[in-house]
């Protein structure tokens, strides 16, 4: 089965990522947020990233145009009934997902495939909550969604190969290269790239070096786009600390354990870019 029409439930920086790379790529969308007013002002900052994708002349005014009009907002889940994929972006909360994946596994067709964007929690979990296991996978994209070129499909113990497939020519529809990967805290990405940002704050903490030198130090000496510090603030550090946690949870493995400045920076709020501070300030 093709995916055709894809719900994303969810309005954060992930949401609101992959509702533009699916409809940019012709699926019909449909947006759920919580509140209209949220959901609105998702269209809104879509619209806004097309524009500027006209202006730099990388995208056609008439195909700007296509998007949004692929696009639809709803504050009920019910909407999502005929969705042939939805894919799930609230809070990294097993317990707020669960009962999101009971409620639409109660309001979706059949033959809609469930998938979540988690990044590090048991994928299982969620697929035993509902009475489709064999539907339910990960369908992990990375910040920026529309930059970042990788997808990691996460199979759960339940899924079958149908919905894998699927799910893997639903991101390849989207321009994206896909892996898959077993259903484990961190899957590929994260469990490498997450103890390596937590040992960054160790060395700011430790006072090797400024955040910028340590910045630099990545950017210069392994090639990387942007430093660590960096990276933790386009993330979030309250999204770091929880994939941290979930990390050392399940594999009590002392370089995945949050160290003390993030989880004070995270209780000052100091939140990276969403918040206009983190390691570094975002207001000037
Ligand atoms: N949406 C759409 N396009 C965006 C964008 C966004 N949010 N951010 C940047 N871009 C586009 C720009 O328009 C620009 O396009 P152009 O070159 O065609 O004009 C291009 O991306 C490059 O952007 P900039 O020139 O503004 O800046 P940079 O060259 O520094 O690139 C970056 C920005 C793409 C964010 C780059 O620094 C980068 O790749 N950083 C690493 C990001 C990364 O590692 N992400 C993974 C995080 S881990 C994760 O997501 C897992 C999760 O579970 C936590």
């Amino acid at each position: 089965m093709t995916v055709k029409r894809v719900g994303i439930v969810g309005s954060g920086i992930m949401g609101s990522g992959i509702a533009e790379v699916a409809a940019k790529s012709g699926h019909e969308v449909v947006l759920r947020s919580r509140r209209q007013e949220t959901a609105d002002s998702m269209v809104a900052g879509l619209e806004k990233s097309l524009a500027k994708q006209v202006e730099k002349g990388k995208l056609a005014d008439e195909e700007r145009q296509a998007t949004v009009g692929r696009v639809t907002v709803t504050s009920d889940l019910g909407e999502l009934r005929e969705c042939d994929l939805v894919i799930e972006s609230i809070v990294e909360d097993l317990s707020a997902k669960k009962h999101l994946f009971n409620e639409l596994d109660r309001i979706c067709a059949e033959h809609t495939i469930l998938a979540t964007n988690t990044s590090t929690l048991p994928v299982i979990e969620l697929a035993m909550d509902t009475g489709r296991p064999q539907r339910v996978c990960g369908i992990h994209f990375f910040n920026p969604a529309p930059v970042m070129s990788l997808v990691e499909i996460v199979r759960p113990l339940t899924a079958d190969d149908d919905t894998i497939a699927e799910a893997r020519a639903f991101a390849e529809a989207c321009g994206k290269t896909p892996v898959e990967v077993k259903d484990q805290a961190g899957f590929v990405v994260n469990a490498l790239l997450f103890p390596y940002l937590n040992n960054a704050v160790r060395l700011l903490e430790q006072g090797v070096a400024s955040k910028e030198d340590i910045d630099t130090a990545m950017k210069g000496g392994c090639g990387f786009p942007m430093g660590p510090l960096a990276l933790l603030d386009l993330v979030g550090l309250d999204t770091s600390l929880a994939i941290l946690e979930a990390l050392y949870e399940e594999f009590k493995e002392p370089n995945y354990s949050p160290v003390p400045l993030l989880r004070r920076m995270v209780s000052a709020e100091l939140l990276g870019r969403k918040s206009g501070r983190g390691f570094y300030d975002y207001h000037r």
